[in-house]
């Protein structure tokens, strides 16, 4: 199973497509429009982007965004058979959205009902092309020759996407990706930071391709951004994407000149991180001078930092992951985060008296 393509439901898709571009290195490829609907297809690396604005109200993406403003409506994953795929996963409980249909190349899709009000199309792409798009595109070859390149830009593939799920919505998400989907659970964790908490389950498919990190709020703790999002999308949905880059140092600082709002870290977290680890790449002072943060497990080390949400309600927004050979996801951030504001505080508190 490949990630096929994310796709954004939007009430302005120009606007979108053009944010995508200027701020992170994406290419329009492709375009797309009927009576219904408009969308535009973006690529950097393997990491396809779909942007879709309903025409008509009746239009998936148009009911999505009266509901829950722009947002990730659709995650298609590429199969080999998705007439097969199709029927597994309503087997074993799926909303069946839209049934197996063939295209004019020859690519089989069928649509069905995960998380939220998010689906997933499954593509049995009608060729060999590694990175399939579907034909009612009409694709500019020689943009996307340019937008395969990693040499000359930042994000090479979608490493994960972040889904925030309702209280009680753990389990039975993981239990739906494992037996509709055929997905593994991976890794599993309760966060705790100070009267805030969460639980997280990874799921990814087989191959690697695919990751959701899932996450629902722990009630019995005070609220936090888990609850905030919830709040503000009015459903579970996905909260971030992260895409992967070779080099955080200078992929964010490229896309911070051309305007990405990052959120900052405090000067505290990068006297605190001399103590946690010891890096394996990077300076501590390229680190702070970026805000960007690092995370270790057995496998390696990982830099990370997520942007403000660009978004009317602040719900989506964007990480952007180096990966040095750690295969998680950053949680000692969320902890060593919480520590260094406190420490901040308590500077404060000793400053002041
Ligand atoms: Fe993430």
């Amino acid at each position: 199973m490949q990630l096929f393509h994310v796709e954004f439901y939007v009430r302005d898709v120009d606007a979108y497509a053009a944010e995508m571009e200027r701020s992170y290195g994406f290419l329009r490829i492709g375009e797309a429009a009927d009576s219904r609907a408009r969308s535009t297809v973006l690529q950097r690396g393997t990491a396809i982007l779909v942007v879709t604005q309903g025409l008509d109200e009746t239009h998936p993406a148009a009911l999505f965004v009266g509901v829950h403003g722009d947002g990730v409506g659709d995650i298609a994953l590429g199969v080999a058979d998705a007439r097969a795929a199709h029927t597994r996963a309503v087997a074993a409980g799926a909303r069946a959205v839209s049934e197996p249909a063939e295209l004019s190349d020859g690519t089989v899709t069928a649509v069905i009902g995960g998380f939220g009000n998010v689906t997933h199309t499954f593509v049995q792409p009608g060729g060999p092309d590694q990175d399939w798009v579907l034909p009612r595109f009409r694709i500019d070859a020689d943009r996307r020759r340019e937008a395969r390149r990693t040499d000359t830009a930042d994000v090479i593939e979608i490493d994960h996407f972040a889904v925030c799920l309702e209280a009680d919505m753990l389990q039975p998400t993981v239990d739906f990706y494992r037996t509709a989907i055929g997905f593994e659970e991976i890794f599993e964790e309760h966060i705790v930071v100070g009267d805030q908490a969460m639980i997280s389950k990874v799921v990814q498919s087989p191959s690697g391709a695919v990751t959701l990190t899932l996450i629902q709020p722990d009630v019995t703790r005070k609220p936090g951004q888990i609850d905030r999002f919830l709040k503000e999308h009015g459903a579970s949905g996905v909260q971030h994407i992260a895409f992967r880059v070779a080099d955080a140092v200078r992929s964010v600082a490229r896309m911070m000149g051309n305007g990405v709002d990052f959120l900052t870290t405090p000067a505290t977290y990068y006297r605190l991180m001399e103590q946690r680890l010891e890096l394996s790449v990077h300076t501590v002072a390229e680190l702070e001078r970026l805000g960007i943060l690092v995370d270790e497990d057995h496998d390696g080390q990982l830099f990370q930092i997520f942007t403000r949400s660009s978004h009317a309600r602040r719900t989506l927004f964007f990480e952007i992951i180096e990966r040095v050979g750690a295969r998680t996801f950053g949680s000692g951030n969320i902890k060593a985060l919480y520590e260094a504001v406190e420490a901040e505080k308590l500077d404060r508190r000793i400053a002041g008296a």
